[in-house]
């Protein structure tokens, strides 16, 4: 399975809206035929790697995959039927279907045909593998992470502002990487003017990828002149939605839409663009995951509103201790641990000396924002 994982991430960022899925055929304990979900449209991972294989299988030749095989007919047919049809004699699985009215159908159909089936194995990292995906299926609307890189006492930036770089070069790459598998990045003005951020994915050995990029700024205080920021004026300025509110002048509407960036206006009764309507136009745009990567503001803004589903935690081993400094939430009163918002389903991992917790996150039943240190504006 750890080898079915392998060949799944060489797709990594490649098969939205579709899931990564590796698959691998054994036969008397040799792995004959590998095959991976190279892209949306493509055979799924099971019919590449009977296709792989290039003749029948053995009898009692054994499939393993990293996710339930399709029941129902895609654009590419049912997984179980070629199963069936191809006479594999055993079917070893990973994550299920995480589609709850689909969940175990895959494996009850291949059981009916009189296959033997395991499921379960290495589910957490399969599972894990598809973390987008498995969210929009299941909740019907986008995943929304935010990634924050801090000292060991969670500030951000020096008083100063000072921010580049806390964390090493090895999380910064990490990053890249996520980068690339979220269908789009989003920061507030205040990054845009403190950083003026490309928000591409740039890995070695790879083409430079853009992803859609969100700014928040329901203002347009961004919107100057071109030269600001260069997600207005770079080659993937297409890829650039400002994400504002009716109280914007219609003249730096378009004055973007000259520039050729895109904008979404948000009716509003201030200058903040409402949360839950920026939800569900993202589900409109079946856009099913948003990595958000700051500043301080917008993610403590929607992590108050309840509206953060992920994070990303990148710690570096530097202690600041000053109460100046920028931390990377806040806004709120949590009077008593059993108000604090937790992660579930937590991961860890090392770059060198930074690390990176992840997870879901959980909130308790009532958050008590702090109003003399938030404003929503
Ligand atoms: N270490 C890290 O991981 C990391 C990552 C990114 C940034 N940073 C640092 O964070 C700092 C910037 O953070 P910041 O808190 O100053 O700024 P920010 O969060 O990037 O931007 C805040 C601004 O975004 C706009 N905004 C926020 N929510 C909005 C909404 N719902 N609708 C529309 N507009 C909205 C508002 O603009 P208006 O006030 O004009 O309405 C707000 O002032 C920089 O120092 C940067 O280096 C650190």
């Amino acid at each position: 399975m750890s080898r079915a994982l392998d060949l799944a991430r060489r797709a990594w960022g490649d098969t939205h809206p579709n899931p990564m899925v590796g698959a691998l055929i054994v036969e008397k304990g040799e792995v004959v035929a590998e095959g991976w979900h190279a892209r949306d449209g493509g055979p799924h991972a099971e019919r590449a790697a009977l296709a792989a294989l290039g003749r029948a299988p053995k009898p009692g030749a054994t499939m393993v995959v990293t996710l339930e095989p399709c029941s129902t007919h895609g654009r590419t047919g049912a997984c179980t039927e070629a199963i069936i049809a191809a006479g594999i004699g055993r079917v070893v699985v990973g994550a299920t279907d995480p589609n709850p009215d689909h969940a175990g159908r895959g494996l009850d159909v291949l059981r009916a045909a009189g296959i033997e089936v395991r499921s379960g194995v290495l589910a957490r990292e399969c599972a894990d593998l598809n973390l987008i995906f498995n969210h929009w299926i299941a909740t019907g609307g986008p995943l929304f992470a935010a990634k924050v890189a801090t000292t060991l006492d969670g500030k951000i930036a020096c008083r100063t502002g000072d921010s580049r770089w806390i964390t090493n070069e090895l999380s910064r790459t990490d990053v890249m990487r996520w980068r690339r598998l979220f269908p789009a990045i989003a920061v507030g003005a205040g990054t845009v003017v403190h950083d003026n951020p490309r928000l591409t994915s740039r890995i070695e050995g790879r083409e430079e990828m853009c992803p859609w990029r969100f700014i928040f700024d329901g203002r347009l205080r961004t919107v100057v002149d071109r030269s600001m920021a260069g997600v207005y004026s770079d080659e993937f300025r297409e890829r650039t939605i400002v994400v504002t509110t009716d109280h914007s002048g219609e003249g730096y509407i378009k004055k973007l839409h000259s520039w050729g960036v895109n904008v979404w206006v948000f009716q509003s009764p201030n200058q903040r663009v409402p949360i839950d309507a920026f939800r569900k136009r993202c589900v409109e745009e079946r856009i099913a995951g948003v990595y958000f990567e700051g500043g301080a503001e917008v993610v403590s803004e929607f992590l108050q509103q309840r509206q953060l589903d992920y994070l990303f935690h990148y710690r570096a081993p530097i202690v600041l201790a000053d109460v100046k400094a920028k931390p990377a939430f806040s806004g709120l009163r949590t009077e008593k641990l059993a108000q604090a918002v937790r992660l579930a389903e937590v991961r860890h991992e090392q770059f060198g000396d930074d690390a990176l917790v992840r997870g879901r996150l959980v909130y308790p039943e009532k958050l008590f924002v702090d109003e003399t240190t938030f404003s929503l504006g």
